[in-house]
């Protein structure tokens, strides 16, 4: 049986209330969860440059690495969409960076719309191993 996601899915709906998203007007939110089982939220931030938008994953990705967490259980993203809204390749680079094990959990504003392993969503990886082989 599957861990229930309902409070990481609600505070990633309570993470999207917070999203600056005046361009795109897509909100996203999204609730990162530890090994220790701590909750670090995020929301997308958008610019006027555009290219310089940041994901919600990614917020809470550096929220979480700036306050010392390093290894992550689970990642909930929010978005107002009937089918799942799955993270952009940017975001699953930086996220594989901690972890493929890592479960995403997708969601709209009413359920749940899909659940995935990392590694599964990001096959053949360039990453740290690549680097530190000797
Ligand atoms: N966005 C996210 O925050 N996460 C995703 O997984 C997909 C896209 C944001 C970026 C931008 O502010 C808006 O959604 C439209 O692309």
């Amino acid at each position: 049986m599957s861990t229930d996601a309902t409070p990481l899915l609600e505070a990633a709906r309570s993470a999207r209330l917070h999203a600056y998203a005046p361009f795109s007007k897509f909100q996203v939110g999204a609730a990162l969860e530890t090994t220790e089982g701590v909750v670090i939220t995020g929301c997308n931030v958008e610019n006027a440059t555009y290219g310089l938008t940041v994901c919600a994953e990614r917020v809470a990705l550096f929220k979480a690495i700036s306050e010392g967490h390093r290894t992550f259980r689970r990642i909930a993203i929010v978005a107002d969409t009937e089918s799942p809204t799955p993270p952009c390749g940017a975001c699953r680079q930086l996220l594989w960076e901690f972890g493929g094990d890592l479960e995403i959990i997708l969601g709209n504003l009413t359920q749940e719309t899909g659940r995935y392993r990392l590694k599964d969503l990001f096959p053949l990886p360039f990453d740290a191993r690549l680097l530190l082989r000797q």
